[in-house]
């Protein structure tokens, strides 16, 4: 994955805000990266670019060597559907569908095969096999979480994206969650770009970069150490 002066502007009140500036950034395949920053720095912005949702002012962006700034949203769509999986902070499940359903409906829309075995073997993986009939309403937000986890993972995606996957849940719930999250990605080899605010998880990725007023740089090595050894205290703590 590749950024190339990526910026992102917004018409407000008759005057342009810049909300992304140049950005360019490589992101090898397998690596598991953190975007960290401030409230309103533009980490989600930037992620729903990267992800083929939403599209750049300028510059380019390339996912699986696509070019999604010059893809129409019928393309993006495509590659997103091919290669993308999503998690995000307030889990979005489909209401009325059941947990099951909501795992198999990306591989459906893909037209992946065996989408209600494969959906079952991934909800027995967040160990939620017994609640595959439940609807999103009859589950707790780590279960909600969980669920949102194995349906990013059914198409196999090669990168996954989570902004705040561990965002709307109490401590403990979010380190299960960050653990399964984790899990899976090592088990399937995914790409991972995770967007958070806490440190600690994001000193579990390989890589970090802070998002600053729209600006992206990438944090040094000694900072990462720091966390890392901040991380290791408190799991000794705990
Ligand atoms: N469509 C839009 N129109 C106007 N301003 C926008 C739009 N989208 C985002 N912004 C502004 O761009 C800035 C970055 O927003 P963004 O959601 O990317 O921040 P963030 O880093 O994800 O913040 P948080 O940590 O609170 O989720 C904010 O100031 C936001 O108000
Ligand atoms: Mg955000």
């Amino acid at each position: 994955m590749s950024l190339r002066e990526l910026t992102k502007s917004v018409e407000l009140d008759g005057k342009s805000l810049n909300i992304l500036q140049p950005i360019s950034l490589d992101v090898n395949a397998s690596e598991t990266i953190a975007i960290v920053g401030a409230s309103g720095s533009g980490k989600s912005t930037l992620l729903s670019i990267i992800a083929g949702l939403d599209t750049p002012s300028t510059g380019e962006v390339y996912l699986k060597h696509q070019p999604l700034h010059q893809l129409n949203e019928e393309q993006r769509s495509a590659v997103r559907a091919k290669y993308v999986g999503f998690i995000f902070q307030q889990f979005l499940l489909v209401n009325s569908l059941t947990a099951l359903e909501n795992v198999m409906l990306p591989a459906e829309l893909a037209n992946i095969p065996n989408a209600e075995q494969k959906a079952r073997e991934l909800l027995a993986q967040v160990a939620l096999a017994d609640r595959a009939d439940h609807y999103p309403s009859q589950l707790s937000g780590g279960e909600q979480q969980r669920v949102a986890i194995a349906r990013a993972f059914i198409s196999q995606p090669d990168i996954l994206f989570a902004d705040e996957p561990t965002g709307n849940l109490d401590t403990r719930t979010g380190l299960h969650i960050a653990e399964l999250l984790f899990d899976m990605n090592k088990k399937f080899g995914t790409t991972l770009v995770l967007v958070t605010h806490d440190p600690k998880l994001a000193a579990r990725c390989q890589r970090q970069v802070v998002m600053d007023s729209g600006q992206l740089t990438e944090s040094s090595a000694e900072s990462y150490d720091n966390q890392a050894s901040d991380l290791a205290n408190v799991a000794q703590v705990s």
